[in-house]
């Protein structure tokens, strides 16, 4: 097979099963039908020339999409994920018919953190869920930051300290990790720290929807 595909000429692999990858991957129904074509330039080109691990080790190969609500981002996201499988996998999709080990995750990291906690006497199953989620292809993570609200305590900790274990683990091996957030990058650091902000920007293009953007939900979609 050859290292860079041609998106043009390559035969594609059929939107339905595409549509069955993104279900699979844990994309939510309303977000299954965004579509890059419906994003605004220059958001549009970016998103579009983000590499899709062709050469496999190269960074950064994901976006952190950041801004207030509503503006777009998690669609924005869906609409990526979209476009990247559809090149990545243009000559077939590993493990089509087993959701179990999608290559491809999406999963908000309010209700990833919750499902961790939930494992906390059984840490075989939390090495499990953590594994799966460090060694898919692509991780597409919804709402960076907005896993716990509570500062201190045990608990809060130990929710940061996955995520950034998460994230040095897929840094390490170069693997496509896209988010959104609603956090300044400031915030993200008080919140994880420094060496994991520093990995995310090299690993991940930091894009910032302009201050004032529209918030969709309140004034119409277009
Ligand atoms: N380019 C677009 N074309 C059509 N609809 C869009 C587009 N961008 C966003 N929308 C719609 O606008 C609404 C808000 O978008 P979205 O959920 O992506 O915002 P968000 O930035 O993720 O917000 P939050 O921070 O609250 O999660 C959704 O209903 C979404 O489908
Ligand atoms: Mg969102």
């Amino acid at each position: 097979m050859p290292e860079e595909l041609s998106f043009d000429t390559a035969p594609r692999c059929n939107a339905s099963s595409i549509r069955m990858l993104l279900e699979n991957a844990g994309v939510m129904p309303a977000e299954l039908a965004a579509d890059i074509s419906q994003i605004e330039e220059p958001l549009r080109n970016t998103l579009e020339q983000i590499p899709f691990q062709a050469p496999p080790k190269v960074r950064p190969n994901g976006v952190v999409l950041a801004g207030t609500t509503g503006v777009g981002k998690t669609y924005a996201m869906a609409a990526l994920a979209k476009h990247q499988l559809l090149k990545k996998y243009a000559y077939g999709i590993p493990n089509q018919f087993d959701p179990a080990n999608s290559p491809a995750i999406w999963r908000s990291v309010l209700d990833l953190v919750t499902e961790w906690r939930s494992m906390a006497l059984h840490p075989a199953d939390q090495e499990r869920l953590f594994r799966r989620l460090a060694q898919a292809d692509f991780l597409f993570l919804d709402d960076l930051g907005g896993e716990i609200k509570e500062r201190g305590g045990r608990e809060y900790d130990r929710g940061i300290a996955f995520i950034d274990r998460l994230i040095r683990a897929r840094y390490d091996h170069y693997r496509s990790t896209s988010c959104t957030t609603n956090c300044t990058a400031e915030a993200l650091i008080m919140r994880y720290g420094a060496p994991f902000f520093s990995r995310l920007q090299h690993m991940s293009m930091w894009i910032e929807f302009p201050r004032g953007s529209r918030d969709r939900r309140l004034r119409g979609k277009p």
